[in-house]
């Protein structure tokens, strides 16, 4: 594996960069040698590219050998056929940065994720075709794949280790085996078009759960099978599992968890440093591959949380309780892992990158915004219902066909609100439908009163046979026995709008009048926050609280940081990082809050302060967590 290189007439012996897999020895192979890796997972499309940079040196400084990063396909193709891979989405920057900090690349390509990300990646305008399979031969579905990765997999060539850059390996798809469809041909099509692109050297690669049950339908010849599984389980019979389908070649765990993911409503999920320890220490005296699922979860900016079934939404933090915090602070377990993993690699000298500061600047004031002039992007369609794709908020607006003068039942017979209504009459706040959970509530209001139903989208299901997860309202209302009809439907374009709110008055607070839950009807809140000078290295990363708020969505100088809902929880404060903040003027906040806010009774505050709360305990924590959810977690053990 050398080749020569002619330069100025002297001929120079370079090494050549290989990186495959060797049967007899039951390992990788880099550049003629074993090699054994160990690896993080880290999401570059749930970290600011600010701090990309930091986080990729703090796993470097664990004894890491490699990361690996999944692409999701819906952040990078937001409509069909219109591509992003700027700034946030800089995913060859990403590549080089992770290259120069010394990583090696394990890229996860998808299509399909998983993720805990909506729509498990795959973008929401494939619904478009109503009847689609999805992760099938579906042949609309090949062709808006076979197009992506015509634009995806040829960036990634020059960064594939034997090109030069960082990437050892290419995962096709993900845990394929825990999918219903079970289509050997679908696979065929990816590993056919993975190899067109990327060439025959690349080691192409699966993960699924293991158990034989899951790799039947996710293993396929040509991709090496690998396999996931958490701590605390018994280690031999997992690698069992992958040896039914690889009987030799390396042992590798892709997705071995550090943590776990959370769900509103739900407990916080910790997972014990020791239990994490001991397993890992495990697997690598086996001399096995691992990744180690999350290394730093990060967050779930804007609309990007997925969603698990009986509907589950995750909460804006992916914390993950991983050894970097969603803010990338080192923590107990980081210092844990990396002891164990100094007894199997050299961990490299010089400094960790300290834990960021964090600076609590404190309450801020804000005031309700008279929306007034602000049409929404109107388009009033004949249709009664509609299967939408969009992020964030649709507005449904009918009459009221008679005078319900008497409490009458809006209900939502077959479960259609996708995922959480608002609904009002004439600006009058009834209360909340919200899917799987409640379907009916009672309204007041006359005959020809706007019947306003605000319908937020909480994030596409990311896992199973859900994934066609069409938003808005998607079957009939009915009020009293009556079929609501002439709906005119609004999408609206809210992040567009705080931009004009920004340039706005802030106006007095409308009393919405009695009602029993004492919601409001939602509204915009605006306020500014000012970094305060003399203080050195400010402005700093932060969290924001939201006192005796409800559930609504915060957008810091346009920047859309996520959801809030500390009424149900567990998360309590959002992380801030300091890239979306300035001192030079102060930094607009808006706030959309959808329920209830304290600003008619109590101060209309929310609150910057320097340590997060993402598990905070919560009505609903007394609930068994939904047998799916068991399935799954138990599956992975
Ligand atoms: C772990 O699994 C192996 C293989 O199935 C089995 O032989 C062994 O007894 C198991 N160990 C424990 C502690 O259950
Ligand atoms: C609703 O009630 C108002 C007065 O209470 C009455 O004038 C009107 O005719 C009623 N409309 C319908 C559709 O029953
Ligand atoms: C709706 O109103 C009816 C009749 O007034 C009452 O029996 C029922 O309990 C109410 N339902 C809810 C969910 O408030
Ligand atoms: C809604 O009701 C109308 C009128 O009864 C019916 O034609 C239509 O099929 C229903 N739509 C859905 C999605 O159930
Ligand atoms: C906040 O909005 C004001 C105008 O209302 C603008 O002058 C200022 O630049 C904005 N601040 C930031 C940080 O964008
Ligand atoms: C939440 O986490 C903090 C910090 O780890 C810990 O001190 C606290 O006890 C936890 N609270 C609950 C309710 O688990």
């Amino acid at each position: 594996t050398i080749s020569h290189l002619l330069v100025n007439n002297v001929l120079f012996n370079i090494p050549q960069r290989t990186f495959g897999i060797d049967y007899d020895c039951n390992c990788f192979v880099k550049d003629g040698r074993p090699f054994r890796y160990i690896s993080g997972s880290i999401h570059y499309s749930r970290v600011p590219r600010y701090y990309w940079k930091d986080r990729l040196l703090k796993m470097k400084m664990a004894g890491l050998d490699a990361i690996q990063t999944y692409v999701p396909w819906n952040y990078h193709e937001p409509q069909m056929g219109v591509y992003d891979f700027s700034g946030d989405r800089d995913l060859e920057y990403f590549l080089q940065l992770a290259s120069e900090t010394g990583l090696l690349v394990i890229l996860r390509a998808g299509p399909y994720i998983c993720a805990e990300w909506d729509m498990g990646g795959l973008p929401a305008w494939l619904l478009e075709k109503e009847s689609i399979v999805l992760r099938s031969s579906d042949s609309d579905y090949l062709t808006a794949v076979e197009k992506w990765m015509g634009v995806l997999l040829p960036k990634m060539k020059p960064h594939l280790y034997q090109n030069g850059g960082p990437i050892i390996m290419v995962q096709v798809e993900n845990e394929y085996g825990s999918y219903f469809a079970c289509d050997y041909d679908y696979l065929r099509f990816l590993l056919k078009i993975f190899r067109q692109h990327l060439g025959d050297e690349v080691v192409l690669f699966t993960t699924d759960g293991a158990s034989q049950f899951h790799l039947k339908c996710g293993a396929l010849q040509g991709l090496y099978a690998t396999v996931d599984f958490a701590p605390g389980g018994n280690v031999t019979a997992a690698f069992l599992a992958q040896r039914s389908s690889e009987p030799t070649g390396p042992l590798v765990n892709s997705e071995f968890y550090t943590g776990w993911l959370d769900h509103w409503g739900h407990r916080h999920a910790v997972v014990p440093s020791q239990t994490i320890a001991k397993t890992l220490n495990e697997i690598l005296a086996r001399g096995a591959n691992v990744n180690l699922y999350m290394f730093i979860g990060g967050t779930n900016f804007a609309y990007w949380n997925g969603a698990n079934m009986p509907y589950m939404s995750q909460p804006t933090s992916y914390d993950y309780d991983a050894p970097l915090s969603e803010a990338g602070d080192l923590t107990e377990k980081y210092f844990a892992l990396r002891e164990v993993i100094g007894m199997y690699n050299q961990l490299p000298e010089g400094l960790i990158p300290p834990t960021t500061s964090k600076f609590a600047y404190g309450k801020v004031r804000l005031q309700k915004w008279v929306a007034g002039t602000q049409e929404p992007c109107n388009q009033i369609l004949p249709l009664l219902f509609i299967m939408i794709y969009y992020f964030g908020f649709v507005l449904y607006r009918t009459k009221l066909p008679k005078n319900c003068t008497e409490p009458t039942q809006l209900s939502s017979p077959l479960n259609g609100v996708r995922d959480r209504a608002y609904v009002s009459v004439d600006g009058v706040q009834q209360g909340v439908l919200e899917r799987d959970k409640s379907l009916m509530i009672n309204i007041t209001g006359n005959a020809g009163a706007n019947l306003d139903i605000l319908v937020e989208n909480m994030g596409r299901v990311n896992f199973g046979r859900f994934n066609n997860d069409f938003k808005g309202l998607v079957s009939n209302l009915t009020l009293g026995q009556d079929i609501l009809v002439e709906w005119e439907i609004y999408p609206l374009n809210i992040d567009g709008a705080v931009n004009h709110f920004i340039h706005g008055y802030p106006g007095q607070p409308k009393r919405s009048g009695s009602n029993p839950q004492s919601y409001e009807a939602p509204a915009f809140y605006t306020g500014t926050l000012s970094i305060p000078g003399g203080i050195p290295d400010l402005p700093q990363d932060t969290y924001v609280k939201f006192p005796d708020w409800t559930k609504g969505q915060i957008w810091i100088n346009g920047f859309n940081l996520g959801r809030y809902w500390p009424a149900r929880g567990p998360q309590l404060t959002l992380f801030v990082p300091r890239n979306i903040l300035v001192s030079s003027v102060p930094n607009n906040i808006t706030v959309l809050e959808l329920e209830h806010s304290p600003c008619s009774t109590q101060l209309c505050e929310i609150e910057f302060v320097d340590k997060p709360i993402i598990n905070a305990t919560t009505q609903y924590e007394i609930d068994a967590p939904p047998l799916f959810v068991r399935d799954m977690w138990l599956s992975h053990l």
